[in-house]
């Protein structure tokens, strides 16, 4: 039988709730036809902003969220995006799709969307096309309240109080989109242009800087070794594809088992990623002083049939789910190093949690799986030791354990990845005294493909999870492609 043990003794690190941010750009139809569909539209809105997503993120807890780019960061020019709507400046994406962009939503309606769904702002700043200048006063137009020009501005534009800037990102992809800069030339770009951005009475920024694409050690070490004195955090970026390439991507709904298989497989590399980046970050910083921030992560499949390929929109099934479980039990893991994630992206856009159809909205498999893990935000780590059966290529069960000290609740969730066998697991947790109570949720599909749509808005949805018994240990039956989260009560 499978045996997994829990040592509540071994605490870890707290694991930063910011793991569970996401991330929204100028793409497809993320924003436009996403999240916002202006005041005019028919879909129900608060200012432009559709009211049943604002539900849906407000339900899954959404601690911070990421705009305006990805690529589209390093072409945005943000004073094209205030004042009079109709009299803003119209430009064209060209790395998405070549569309117009009418600039619409821009710094206000970002930070309202912030403010109804409850999240904080992780402003993506541009580097690669835009001045120091530009940026510094984008932070100043935000942050400070009074006495400078870009206050007055943003005064004169209907918001008197500054809002709140915790996380400012400085280049994206600087190594590609971003200006296909060298780590050398970046790390000095980087100090240069940080220098500019200011903490205003009040606002204190942490700054990110632009990190490596997967397994580039060398960005890292150069990053590092450079520049780790001027930042709070360094990115990291890794999807996950079929074949671990970008070129003759799999499909997300009509894929084989072994397209599966690989999914799983790859989703693994984000733990050899994270850790090998981690030990170049511990060379120049043994406190752990700088944050790793995953902020792109997911999966990425050959874009709808049918629709503009550049707008990456793809369904997405029980596989994404587990994938995206696995994802945080890795960063629960590394939760020492990692202090934030984006998933890319929120709406319509890749691994999204929520996909539109005119006027309904539907909650894709991910969606849910946020749905179980909010439970573990801002709590203590708990180390699993993991007994368990193995595919050739991963483990079939991957968990995770955390401890909540206010509740005295320990959280346990865990997915099994086989696709057709039920597994048997038993879990131990060690040096408690009892258990007063367990109750649990799952998310299952019935195929490796299970999906959501317009016409099935609950097949991959949450259920009440039962299946399990309280003796010594804990013994659980874990249906196949399912995800699990046990809410344990301790004496
Ligand atoms: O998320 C889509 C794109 O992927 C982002 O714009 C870019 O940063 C990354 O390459």
């Amino acid at each position: 039988m499978n045996q997994i043990t829990i040592d509540f003794n071994k605490k870890g690190s707290i694991i930063s709730k910011y793991i569970y941010g996401h991330f929204a750009e100028h793409l497809g139809k993320c924003i436009y036809g996403g999240f916002y569909v202006g005041e005019e539209s028919s879909i129900p809105n608060i200012r432009g902003i559709r009211i049943d997503i604002i539900k849906a993120l407000k339900h899954i807890k959404i601690p911070v969220l990421r705009w305006p780019g990805g690529c589209f960061a390093d072409e945005y020019h943000w004073e094209e995006g205030i004042g009079e709507k109709r009299a803003r400046k119209k430009s064209i994406n060209t790395h998405w799709g070549m569309v117009t962009e009418s600039n619409e939503f821009g710094t206000h309606e970002f930070f309202d969307l912030c403010e109804l769904i409850n999240s904080e702002a992780y402003v993506a700043g541009n580097l690669g096309s835009g001045t120091v200048y530009e940026m510094q006063n984008w932070v100043d137009y935000i942050s400070c309240e009074k006495g400078t020009t870009m206050s007055s501005l943003r005064k004169d534009n209907g918001r008197k109080l500054p809002w709140k800037l915790p996380f400012f990102g400085i280049g994206n992809e600087s190594w590609a989109c971003g200006g296909n800069m060298t780590p050398d030339y970046y790390s000095d770009l980087y100090r240069r242009y940080q220098t500019f951005v200011k903490n205003y009475p009040g606002n204190s920024v942490k700054k990110i800087a632009c990190g490596p694409n997967n397994d580039d050690y060398n960005w890292t070490e150069t990053l590092m070794k450079n520049s780790s004195e001027f930042m709070w955090g360094l990115s990291l970026h890794y999807y996950t594809t079929t074949n671990n390439t970008f070129s003759n991507m799999g499909e997300a709904i009509n894929f084989s088992q072994d397209e599966y298989d690989n999914i799983i497989k790859y989703t693994y590399l984000m733990d050899e990623y994270i850790k090998k980046h981690s030990e170049i970050m511990d060379k120049y910083d043994k406190e752990k002083k700088v944050a790793l921030v995953i902020d792109e992560w997911g999966t990425w499949y050959k874009a709808k049939l049918g629709a503009n390929k550049r707008f990456l929109n793809q369904q997405n099934t029980i596989r994404d789910a587990i994938s995206a479980s696995i994802h945080f039990n890795i960063f629960h893991k590394h939760s020492d190093r990692v202090k934030m994630a984006n998933l890319a992206q929120t709406v319509n856009v890749l691994q999204a949690v929520i996909l539109t159809n005119g006027d309904t909205m539907i909650k894709t498999p991910t969606y849910h799986v946020f749905d179980l893990y909010k439970a573990h935000q801002d709590n203590i780590s708990l180390p699993v030791v993991e007994k368990v059966l193995q595919h050739e290529d991963y483990p079939y069960l991957s968990s995770t354990a955390s401890y909540n000290e206010e509740n005295n609740i320990i959280y346990f969730s865990i997915s099994n990845a086989h696709s057709t066998l039920s597994q048997d697991c038993q879990l131990d947790i060690n040096n408690i005294k009892g258990i007063k109570n367990i109750t649990g949720k799952i998310l299952t599909g019935d195929v490796i493909n299970a999906y959501n749509d317009s016409e099935h808005l609950e097949r991959v949805s949450l259920s009440a999870y039962k299946d399990f018994i309280i003796e010594k240990e804990i013994t659980l039956k874990l249906p196949p492609l399912s995800i699990i989260t046990l809410e344990i009560k301790i004496t």
